[in-house]
């Protein structure tokens, strides 16, 4: 009987140590090293590592426990990949040791985000999130800045690069990475479609685009759904009044329109609101419904201030003319379209003359002093005052507003 017993002691000691060593290896080691091996087989040649500087802002990353409020992993669901795009493979995170995935997505996942806002508008939101977004729950980041949001402290700067190598790996692998990754990979119809479908238009919403389909929204009479949709989301940037000069102004170049001193067609506004402007701070909102963007679009007309259009002595819309031809049609284009032959080199749009028109004093404002943070250059220096003034009026005549 006692030895009985004392073989049960044995016995469960074993069992212990084994039922300890199976879970270690099915549990810790087989795992890793399943990852392991579909990260050899379905990783590209060359993922780029991060540069130092992009090293010290994951650090800061981590350190500001961005990681509580935001993902790095777009899941294999469709509501994730709607939003985000294309679903995060094993090997994207494989410079990410150790890895900042989180587990709670109290803001937006941010795997994708490189190349989805721009620069202006990624500090002057760690700056303060709310002016650019009313209702943000992120909290300020000031001390890594010197007192205001276009002065970023190496710290910020840092933050910044890291921010933009977010789905960097990817986009550089390209098409063929992923017809690779997906040959190598055994997973479900599902899981397929969302890691390598083609990416659908309200991936990443905010994200603006230059060209491409947009929907053209009716027009409206004034709603105070409208003034709403405005105040939540526009006034931070253009102001409660429209003037441009809203508390998130400040950090951003080119800065947000002042409304009061533009004419804008309905086509011009749908595009405006659906592809946001590439190449500053101005996001798109696919992701608020149409009739809001009607509305809000209607909110924009409200505080243009149309005055009487004067009358232009034929002689001066000459001069405007041939000084338009030879110095602004290459931008703006022969009629006004915003599509000149160099048009295409440009970050920003030149604006399209024939659907949307600026006040008198905006357009000779421009044309003295150029945009800040945009191609439009100061023309004091290579036109007469004369010349300035009739191409200040003659780009005015190319409005048609909503005909076409
Ligand atoms: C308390 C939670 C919280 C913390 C901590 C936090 N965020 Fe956020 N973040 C949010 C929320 C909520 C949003 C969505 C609203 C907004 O855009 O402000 C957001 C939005 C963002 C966006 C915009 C994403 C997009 O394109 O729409 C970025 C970028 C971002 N955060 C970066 C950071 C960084 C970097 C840190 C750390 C320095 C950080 N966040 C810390 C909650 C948080
Ligand atoms: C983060 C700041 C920001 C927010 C928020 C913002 N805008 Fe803008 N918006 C800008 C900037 C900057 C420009 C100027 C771009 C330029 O110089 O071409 C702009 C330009 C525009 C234009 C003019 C486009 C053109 O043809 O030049 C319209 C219309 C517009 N915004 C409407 C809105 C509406 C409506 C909202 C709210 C739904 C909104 N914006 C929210 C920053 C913002
Ligand atoms: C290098 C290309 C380029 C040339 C050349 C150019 N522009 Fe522009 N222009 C632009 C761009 C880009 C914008 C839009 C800036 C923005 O949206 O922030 C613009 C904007 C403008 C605006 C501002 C409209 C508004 O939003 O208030 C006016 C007016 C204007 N240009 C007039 C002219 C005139 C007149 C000339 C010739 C003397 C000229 N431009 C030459 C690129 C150019």
């Amino acid at each position: 009987m006692r030895r009985v017993l004392r073989m049960s002691y044995l016995v469960a000691g074993l069992g212990g140590i084994g039922f300890f060593g199976m879970s270690m290896l099915l549990l810790g080691v087989w795992p890793g090293r399943t990852l392991e091996e579909q990260i050899r087989r379905t990783q590209p040649a060359y993922p780029l590592p991060p540069t130092a500087s992009e090293q010290r802002g994951r650090r800061i990353y981590s350190r500001e426990g961005c990681a509580y409020c935001h993902t790095q992993q777009i899941r294999y669901v469709g509501s994730d990949f709607k939003r985000f795009g294309k679903a995060t493979l094993a090997w994207e995170t494989i410079f990410d040791f150790p890895h900042l995935w989180g587990t709670r997505r109290i803001g937006p996942d941010l795997s994708r985000e490189a190349g989805i806002r721009s620069s202006d508008w990624q500090l002057s939101h760690l700056y303060a999130p709310q002016a650019l977004v009313a209702d943000s729950v992120m909290p300020a980041f000031p001390w890594l800045f010197d007192g205001a949001p276009n002065r970023p402290r190496q710290e910020a700067r840092d933050l910044l690069d890291y921010l933009d190598t977010l789905g960097r790996n990817r986009a550089l692998a390209g098409p063929e990475a992923d017809v690779h990754a997906r040959d190598a990979m055994d997973c479900s119809a599902d899981e397929r479609r969302y890691a390598f479908g083609k990416g659908e238009l309200n991936a990443s919403p905010a994200m603006a685009r230059r060209s491409g389909e947009f929907p053209l929204l009716p027009r409206v009479k004034t709603q105070p759904a409208g003034q709403d949709v405005y105040a939540r989301n526009c006034a931070g940037c253009h102001g409660a009044r429209g003037e441009g000069n809203g508390k998130g102004a400040d950090g951003l170049s080119p800065k947000p329109t002042n409304f009061t001193e533009q004419e804008y067609s309905q086509t011009r506004l749908s595009q405006a609101l659906w592809h946001g402007v590439a190449g500053s701070a101005m996001p798109a909102w696919r992701d608020v419904s149409r009739p809001d963007l009607a509305a809000v679009a209607q909110v924009v007309r409200s505080f243009s201030a149309t005055q009487a259009e004067p009358q232009i002595p034929p002689p001066v819309l000459e001069l405007g003319a041939s000084v338009y031809k030879a110095r602004c049609a290459q931008c703006h284009g022969a009629t006004g379209g915003g599509d000149g032959t160099a048009a295409g080199q440009f970050p920003i749009a030149p604006t399209n003359f024939r659907t949307q028109r600026p006040s008198l004093a905006a357009s000779l404002r421009t044309v003295r002093n150029g945009i800040e943070g945009s191609p439009m250059a100061p023309w004091t220096n290579e036109l007469r005052e004369d010349e300035i003034n009739a191409v200040a009026y003659y780009v005015r005549t190319f409005y048609t507003g909503d005909v076409r």
